[in-house]
């Protein structure tokens, strides 16, 4: 990437926002959701149906981009953004409307700011009447789809921007270390890496 990370140029996202998203797609920490289904009669037999939401696999589904596998964050300069999906574009799209209320929640401590869902169901904020862009396409999933997709998205992707423009401009460097039988790190629900990573600061 070139030029000022943090300028959108008129895009919806600014060059460092569209990093950390692609970072997320092809990283996908969460790899997939379980979601219980209710019964609309009486089932015949006792039983459980359940929907697996698979994240990584569809962020890297051919269906959604025409080179999944390649570490692009310039895909996301056409992506459709929150504020586009509204009733109709769900049934040109073919996706089930979200079933909650599509009321913005607005602040009410006097500023002008509102939180609001697109007709997936994507939660985004509204900040002086201006809706803030959050990717609403189903080829981005590392946070899900849908009604039930991740409202802590944004603020996530923020916190990733914040720790990589202090890595920049304190001129941080990761290194592995040469320590022999590192320990086993647990950094997630179903992530453990090799405790031999350390950080030097260029001089
Ligand atoms: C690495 C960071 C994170 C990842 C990868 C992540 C991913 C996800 C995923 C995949 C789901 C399930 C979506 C589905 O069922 O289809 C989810 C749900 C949720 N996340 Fe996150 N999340 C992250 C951080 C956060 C943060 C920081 C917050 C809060 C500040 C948050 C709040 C929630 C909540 C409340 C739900 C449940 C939504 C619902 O069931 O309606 N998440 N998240």
């Amino acid at each position: 990437m070139e030029g000022n990370p943090d300028d959108a140029q008129g895009q919806a996202f600014t060059p460092l926002e569209r990093f950390v998203m692609e970072l997320f797609r092809v990283i996908s920490p969460n790899g997939g959701s379980i979601s219980a289904m209710e019964e609309v009669r009486p089932p015949p037999y006792e039983r459980h149906g359940y929907v697996v939401s698979p994240h990584t696999t569809t962020s890297l589904d051919p269906i959604h981009w025409t080179n999944p596998q390649a570490f692009d964050p310039d895909r996301y300069k056409a992506a459709p953004t929150s504020v586009e999906i509204d009733e109709a574009k769900c049934k040109e799209i073919g996706f089930a409307k979200c079933p909650f209320s599509s009321e913005p929640f607005e602040v009410k401590d006097g500023r002008k700011g509102a939180i609001d869902n697109s007709g997936f169901g994507t939660v985004f904020g509204v900040v002086d009447g201006k809706p803030l862009p959050v990717c609403d396409y189903a080829g981005f999933a590392p946070f899900g789809f849908g009604c039930r997709r991740c409202p802590g998205k944004q603020l996530t992707i923020q916190v990733f921007e914040d720790f990589l423009r202090k890595v920049w401009n304190s001129g941080i460097e990761f290194h592995k270390l040469d320590v022999v039988d590192p320990e086993p790190l647990p950094i997630g629900p179903t992530t453990v890496i090799a405790d031999n990573v350390g950080f030097v600061r260029r001089a």
